[in-house]
């Protein structure tokens, strides 16, 4: 039996997994976000209602099912409507202590042609905040996932921002753009010349067959927005660059769902690795979605990183964010001796947030430190009956060999000052 189409099993790069996803937790927790999870499977009409019956999403992608009792049913497609949904059913929008910020992370499932970096269940990690439109929030937002590549060790980062304004000038912009497709839709795709009609916002979005300079010469959206737009993204602009986050403005961008208003942007890893999968990440202001769903005029923002594909990329591009996973001490003991010693300093420093490891046996001691000598070890300290005599711990360098000796009571002090990447 064959696992299906356009699926995979985590096998040997297991902990790489588990690496983005704790790395995920611990950046979105710094950043203030709570943890949410909704539902693997929701009602069809949430994914009609919220994404757009007008995406390639909802018109071709999605996994419809009927239950035992005759509900319709969708595995999916993303994890924003879910949230929003959560987030009205809930009523959490009666805190006043805005925003309201949220982390996920789990499995979606788009009916996709499988290539490398797209699959049809693929893991997404994302956020999610509501209830104040701020240009601040927005900064916030895409800092977050830039720092969160950037720890990953990525380094050839792009963002892509634009702005594509509120209901009414887009609606605007739509018949400009509409005019202006068709004058050229017999160069449109066969599926363009439907979206343009449908929604020609779709056809900027289309990534496969129209010519470019239909794309390229194409009504600018920004010359389309009033002056409130107009400021929102200027001031987007001037806190991204006080941050020195790497962004472009690509005034066709406009994403292929249709809840965004205004902010919408990319995260792309600028590399001809992987052709067109290279979007490791995107998202936007979605400022109508908890009002479509039933709730109060709440505005939202948020994004999601497809972590399979940043998996896929970090492979091409030889990078093991593992590698940063450095064992801060290792103890070793010369004898059987000092077995519940080690065990006592070991707990005590795990306790204190530091990643220890124990030699388990302690047969052959040269061997072992021969062993040890390539592994990613911070601090190596030998540990025989003389140092519990003493109450101190010796410990080694494993980089430099420099040797310092420590008092058993200062232990976790000294840590704290020389282990920066303690996590
Ligand atoms: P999206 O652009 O549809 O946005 O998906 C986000 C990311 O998920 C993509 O950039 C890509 O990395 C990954 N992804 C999408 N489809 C696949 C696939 N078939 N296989 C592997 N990876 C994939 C959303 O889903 C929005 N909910 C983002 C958002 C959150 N907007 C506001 N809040």
């Amino acid at each position: 039996m064959n696992k299906p189409k356009g699926t995979y099993d985590v096998t040997t790069n297991g902990s790489t997994w588990l690496y983005l996803e704790q790395v995920f937790y611990s950046l979105c927790a710094n950043y203030n976000y709570q943890y949410i999870r909704t539902p693997i499977f929701e009602t069809s009409e949430l994914f009609h209602r919220g994404i757009g019956e007008g995406t390639d999403i909802i018109s071709k992608e999605t996994y419809d099912f009927t239950d035992k009792g005759k509900r319709n049913l969708t595995l999916r497609p993303e994890l924003t409507a879910g949230i929003v949904r959560s987030y009205v059913e809930n009523k959490m929008y009666v805190d006043s202590n805005k925003p309201h910020k949220f982390f996920t992370f789990g499995p979606a499932f788009r009916y996709e042609r499988p290539q490398h970096g797209r699959n049809r269940e693929f893991y997404q990690a994302g956020v999610e905040a509501f209830g104040i439109k701020s240009a601040l929030l927005d900064s916030e937002i895409i800092t977050l996932g830039y720092n969160y590549l950037k720890f990953l060790g990525f380094e050839n980062i792009m963002i892509k921002i634009n702005n594509i304004g509120n209901n009414i000038t887009r609606t605007k912009y739509k018949e400009t753009l509409l005019a202006y497709l068709s004058t050229h839709s017999d160069e449109l795709c066969e599926d363009c010349k439907a979206r343009m009609l449908n929604n020609p916002l779709r056809v900027l979005d289309c990534k496969i067959d129209n010519p470019k300079s239909v794309i390229q010469n194409a009504p600018s959206i920004l010359d389309s927005l009033d002056e409130e737009s107009n400021k929102y993204f200027n001031d987007l602009q001037i806190h991204l660059e006080m941050l020195d986050i790497p962004y472009v403005v690509d005034e066709k961008l406009v994403r292929g769902l249709d809840y965004y208003t205004d902010t919408v942007f990319e995260y792309i890893i600028d590399t001809d690795k992987i052709g067109n999968q290279n979007v490791v990440g995107g998202g936007g202001r979605y400022d109508n979605l908890v009002s479509t769903l039933g709730g109060p005029d709440t505005p939202g923002v948020g994004f999601s990183f497809g972590i399979d594909r940043i998996i896929e990329i970090l492979n091409l591009l030889n990078i093991n964010p593992t590698e940063k996973q450095l064992i801060d001490v290792y103890l070793l003991g010369i004898n059987n001796n000092v077995d519940s010693y080690l065990l006592t300093i070991a707990d005590a420093l795990r306790m204190s947030g530091f990643r220890v490891e124990i030699s388990f046996s302690n047969k052959n001691l040269s061997k072992t430190l021969k062993n040890l000598k390539d592994q990613p070890i911070r601090y190596l300290a030998i540990i025989g009956e003389d140092e519990i005599n003493h109450g101190q711990i010796k410990l080694k360098d494993h980089q430099t060999t420099e040797e310092y000796t420590i008092d058993g009571n200062d232990l976790i002090k000294f840590l704290d000052e020389h282990c920066h990447q303690k996590d």
